[in-house]
């Protein structure tokens, strides 16, 4: 993948303040464009992610034949409807995006054409059989590699309607049934045992979906007339938590984050961060494109720290690197569990993330599902070369860590922030009155 890979030298201190306006959300990003594809007639997306993410979820839709013209302001996409789509000459890259493979393997199993999904050395080594295993379940003919890895290969076509418990907690398995529903014989219904990021749900909605979110479970009628919208896509919360992160961890930091995605199936990490401490206040909050937003406005305050289990891992998933790399600057701590999944994302993030923080001087213990951070009474960190291993998660809440160490860090691969947040390290140093 084309990424920069330089290395970035952290300088520790200084306040966060400033006022700052975030990319689009990742998810919500990659949800518009695939939906806006399947609907008939011109979709226009504003604030479209800038992560290389969601370009290579625009560059598999080229590839199926969808017109898209895309400037850093807006992404046009010329629909072709539930049926339109063309049959790849070539194998659809997705480069490193686990969310554009799982939730493309759900739209193409609704396709008479056959067509190859792969990625990067990571993604080919992400497990498949999650989504592999309901979408057959569908109908759906999908050969995988060794191990259940992509490249994934996918003949659909007359799909069933089912009625699946996920055995897992996974928002991309879920929308991967709700897209192959769209194809289905009758109205497909989705599990979960606790309430995954609900944005496809949502997003189909605006485009014109006829979908049922109960408590737990989700309901889709099949073959509705999606029809092209006008959408703006939130601020991404997930990569505002670096910032917020940042003015905990430097002292007299204040900081006013606009324009962000406030859903609760992905707000939970400002609830436990305002549980141990943090002074949050949200303002302005209004729903947009069924999306709730808000500006969220963070103040240093001292943290005590505290653990995180169960369902809580699920809503936190893609913060808990970050909630990790604040342990050291709490009273009491960070512990995790029940978050096995971290394994297998980008890179297997418990391990990355200890051995990261432990090369800075962390006290850190690591469990099966997750680790612990030792809080402040384990001494100051220091400053230290890490290796994020390619993740972008890892290399910026290595980096937050990094600003409240004694003496410079070196984030080796630090380009990899590309992935979701290219405009990290630029953002970060703006905030601090430093060039980059
Ligand atoms: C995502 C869901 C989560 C999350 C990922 C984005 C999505 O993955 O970690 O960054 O957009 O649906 P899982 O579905 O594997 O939990």
């Amino acid at each position: 993948m084309a990424l920069v890979s330089a290395k970035k030298t952290i300088s520790p201190g200084g306040t966060i303040n400033g006022v700052v306006e975030l990319p689009g959300d990742k998810s919500i990003s990659h949800r518009y464009a695939i939906i806006a594809a399947l609907a008939e007639g011109r979709s226009e997306i504003l604030n479209y992610s800038s992560a290389a993410d969601c370009r290579s979820t625009l560059s598999c839709l080229r590839r199926l034949g969808l017109e898209i013209d895309s400037t850093p302001e807006r992404v046009r996409i010329w629909g072709k409807g539930l049926d339109g789509l063309q049959a790849p000459r070539r194998s659809l890259d997705a480069e490193n995006s686990g969310t554009t493979t799982r939730l493309l393997a759900g739209v193409l199993s609704g396709q008479s054409f056959s067509s190859t999904l792969t990625g990067d050395a990571s993604l080919r080594r992400r497990p498949m059989r999650r989504v592999m295993e309901p979408l057959r379940k569908m109908g759906a003919e999908i050969t995988a590699q060794e191990g259940d890895c992509a490249p994934l290969e996918i003949r659909g076509g007359n799909l069933h309607a089912i009625d699946y418990s996920m055995p897992i907690r996974s928002a991309q398995v879920k929308s991967a049934i709700l897209l192959a529903g769209l194809y289905a014989d009758g109205v497909t219904t989705v599990h979960e045992s606790v309430r995954t990021r609900d944005h496809t749900e949502l997003a189909l909605r605006e485009f014109g979906a006829t979908i049922e979110s109960l408590k737990t479970s989700v309901r889709i009628h099949p073959r509705p007339k999606l029809l092209a919208r006008q959408l703006i896509v939130p601020g991404d919360l997930s990569s505002a938590v670096f910032f917020i992160g940042a003015a905990l961890v430097l002292p007299e930091s204040s900081l006013m984050l606009h324009n962000v995605g406030l859903n609760p199936t992905r707000a939970r990490v400002l609830d436990f961060l305002i549980s141990i401490g943090a002074a949050i206040h949200l303002a302005s909050v209004q729903l947009r494109d069924g999306e709730l937003i808000g500006d969220v406005s963070v103040r240093h305050a001292p943290l005590s720290g505290g653990a995180i289990s169960g369902a809580q891992t699920a809503e936190m998933i893609d913060e808990l690197p970050m909630l990790a790399a604040l342990g050291p600057f709490t009273e009491h701590g960070i512990e995790i569990h029940d978050a096995q999944e971290l394994r297998v994302k980008e890179s297997d993030r418990i391990t990355t993330l200890a051995e990261g923080l432990r090369q800075m001087g962390a006290r850190v213990e690591e469990f099966p599902d997750g680790l612990r951070v030792e809080g402040r009474s384990a001494g100051k960190l220091r400053g230290a070369k890490v290796t994020p291993q390619g993740d972008h998660r890892i290399a910026m809440a290595l980096a937050i860590a990094a600003l409240g160490a004694q003496g410079n860090s070196v984030i080796r691969d630090a380009g990899c922030v590309g992935v979701s947040f290219p405009e990290f390290f630029s953002i970060l140093e703006r905030l601090r009155g430093k060039d980059s």
